[in-house]
């Protein structure tokens, strides 16, 4: 399961694909709004860790995209997987990376 993650990612990052300006947008307020309501704006953390660049330095992007998609079992983190697809679950990683919210 995790390598059909791991050829996702890599098929992602390869043909670069990013979701279109209209959805970029609706993501980005999800961020904020829903991501934020747990984890701060910036997402310094809260009720969820930090999930600023220094935070996630040392995290694969496999493992972000696992527990964004899939939530975190027995915690507060939900699966986003009805929400966001794997593409926008990566691009949504690199703004975080890239200091979503700063
Ligand atoms: C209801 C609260 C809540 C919401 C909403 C929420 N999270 Fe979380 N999130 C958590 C908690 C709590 C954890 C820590 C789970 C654990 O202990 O492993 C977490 C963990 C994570 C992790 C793993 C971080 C790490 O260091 O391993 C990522 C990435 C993440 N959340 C991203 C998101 C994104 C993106 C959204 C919005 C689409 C979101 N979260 C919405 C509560 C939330």
């Amino acid at each position: 399961m995790r390598f059909v993650w791991l050829i996702a990612l890599l098929c992602n990052v390869a043909v670069a694909d990013a979701p279109n300006p209209q959805r970029q947008q609706e993501l980005l307020n999800m961020l904020k709004h829903d991501c934020g309501s747990c984890h701060g704006l910036p997402p310094k953390g809260g009720l969820g860790p930090s999930l600023m660049p220094e935070a996630l330095a040392g995290k694969s992007d496999e493992l972000l995209l696992d527990a964004i998609q899939k939530g975190r079992a027995g915690t507060a983190m939900p699966p986003w997987q009805p929400f966001l697809n794997v593409e926008e679950t990566a691009w949504l990683i690199r703004q975080l990376r890239q200091g979503f919210g700063q």
